[in-house]
């Protein structure tokens, strides 16, 4: 059996026609089911379903073979893990969006920064966020969250966040800024390197229809 684990949402739905190139088609919609485990129009391919946070967990440690994830997620858990446990291979070119920093419109981020005082920051990202105030010698206080970073500076938690965006409304909905573009984000998909190895003739295939795919 092969097992492929996907965050319900966006990866879930545009991982949906790469996965279809290998004539993989979940057969229930994670909408409408409460099922955790979904069959597929191949019976030795399931799809479980888990928290984006949670896909590298899981396919690092063998609960699925491989899973899609996006790459802020993979750099947290990179920086963790050692980032030596799961293989890469495929950039899927999907749920793009971009790791910005923004501030409240009234904000003096420039001006913060140029003085060189202390910004208080607050992300889920925390790894990727501390390398980049660091290559730039801006010294920060990082505050984890989990969600709804947007609140941050409206509450004065912070001066600052580090979060994804995409189309940039919800920036704009809570009168915030972007005032630094950290890097592009796309989603990739993860192999158990064990897994490579010992499922290789059911894997390789699928592997090379999505890359296909996504050429
Ligand atoms: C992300 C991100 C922003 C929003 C940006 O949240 O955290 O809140 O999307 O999108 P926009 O620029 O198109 O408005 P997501 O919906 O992925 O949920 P999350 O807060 O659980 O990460």
């Amino acid at each position: 059996m092969i097992t492929l684990a996907l965050p319900k949402g966006r990866i879930f739905e545009e991982t949906l026609p790469l996965i279809r190139a290998a004539s993989i088609e979940v057969l229930e919609d994670p909408n409408t089911s409460r099922k955790l485990i979904l069959p597929t129009s191949r019976p030795d391919v399931q799809v479980v379903l888990v928290r984006a946070t949670d896909v590298p967990t899981y396919v690092a440690q063998g609960g699925a073979d491989l899973g899609v994830v996006g790459l802020d997620t993979l750099i947290e858990h990179s920086a963790e893990s050692g980032g030596m446990d799961l293989y890469q291979p495929v950039d899927l070119k999907i749920a793009k969006c971009r790791l910005s920093v923004a501030v409240r419109a009234d904000f003096d981020y420039a001006g913060v920064v140029k003085q060189g005082s202390r910004l208080r920051v607050a992300t889920k990202y925390t790894h990727a966020a501390r390398e980049f105030f660091a290559a730039k010698g801006v010294h920060v206080d990082l505050i984890k969250l989990y969600g709804s970073m947007e609140l941050a500076p409206l509450t004065g938690l912070a001066d600052a966040i580090v979060d994804l965006v995409s189309t940039g409304n919800t920036l704009k909905a809570n009168q915030l800024v972007e005032v630094e573009h950290i890097m592009d984000i796309s989603s990739r998909l993860v192999v158990n390197p064990a897994s490579l190895k010992i499922k290789r003739v059911a894997l390789q295939p699928i592997l090379q229809a999505i890359r296909d795919a996504v050429a």
